[in-house]
């Protein structure tokens, strides 16, 4: 996938519990949405919320995404929630292996599988990595790797081009602003996962895949990540549903040239 804008995806986790709420921070998210020029929105409410959000979907510059999916696609599976239906449903994005899911039990044999149904349905899948800790040897990067290479280990190469990268160092969600990543840090991070991309689908220049950032991103950072940072969108939680602070985030990295 190439993407030639900039790429914001809001997470609203388990926010917020009424319907009438979350159509009135979707309105808000479609206002922000239509002054932006160089950057395109995704909003991943809870699931119990996309369909009725996607009744009012605009044709451009918003998008929706859900935030978990199962791997079973057809036959009798109760309680699960298939890509296919996701994206009928009208979602185009959906998220895959999050950090708090992975707390619950989360394998990585079960994230593999889901990516490749959600890449088979036809989405726009952000496989999310993220070291729980950073030590001094470097020893966190063989867990990225890791992370990386069991997902990708099942999907065939012409399926990749739907792939989009989070990286969402487990230390820094949910902290305050600033004590999220460091952008120099970031930036290498970055070019590490670029080339372990490469060595799965091959690369010189290394593969173009989407990498976003994720953790404690507010209005007066965000923009760090992507011009020093050199994350091409972020994933943000809490600070998606902080109305205020989300259109300035916006519009701060609209305006990165
Ligand atoms: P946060 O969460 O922005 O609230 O740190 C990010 C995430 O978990 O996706």
């Amino acid at each position: 996938m190439i993407l030639n804008k900039k790429l914001i995806v809001a997470n609203w986790k388990n926010h917020p519990n009424l319907p009438s709420d979350a159509v009135k921070f979707w309105n808000t998210a479609k206002r922000g949405a239509l002054s932006l020029k160089k950057t395109e929105l995704v909003v991943c409410p809870p699931m119990p919320f996309l369909a009725l959000l996607a009744r009012t979907l605009p044709p451009k510059k918003i998008f929706l995404g859900a935030q978990s999916s199962s791997a079973e696609e057809g036959g009798s599976w109760t309680g699960s929630i298939p890509a296919s239906m996701i994206f009928e449903i009208g979602a185009r994005y959906l998220l895959i292996g999050h950090s708090e899911e992975r707390r619950l039990g989360l394998t990585d044999k079960d994230i593999g599988k889901r990516l490749a149904a959600a890449l088979r349905a036809g989405l726009y899948a952000i496989l999310c990595v993220g070291e729980s800790a950073r030590d001094t040897e470097g020893f966190f990067l063989s867990i990225l790797e890791g992370q990386i290479s069991s997902a990708l280990s099942a999907i065939p190469r012409k399926f990749l081009d739907n792939l989009i990268i989070a990286y969402e160092p487990v230390w820094a969600i949910g902290k305050a602003e600033r004590e999220a990543m460091n952008p120099r840090d970031l930036h290498e991070t970055v070019i590490f996962i670029r080339k372990t991309l490469a060595a799965f689908v091959g690369g010189n220049p290394l593969p173009n895949t989407p990498i976003l950032y994720g953790g404690s991103v507010g209005a007066h950072n965000a923009a760090h990540f992507i011009s020093e940072g050199t994350a091409i969108g972020l994933l943000v939680g809490r600070g998606s549903l902080e109305t205020t602070s989300f259109r300035e985030l916006l519009a701060s990295v609209d305006a990165i040239k």
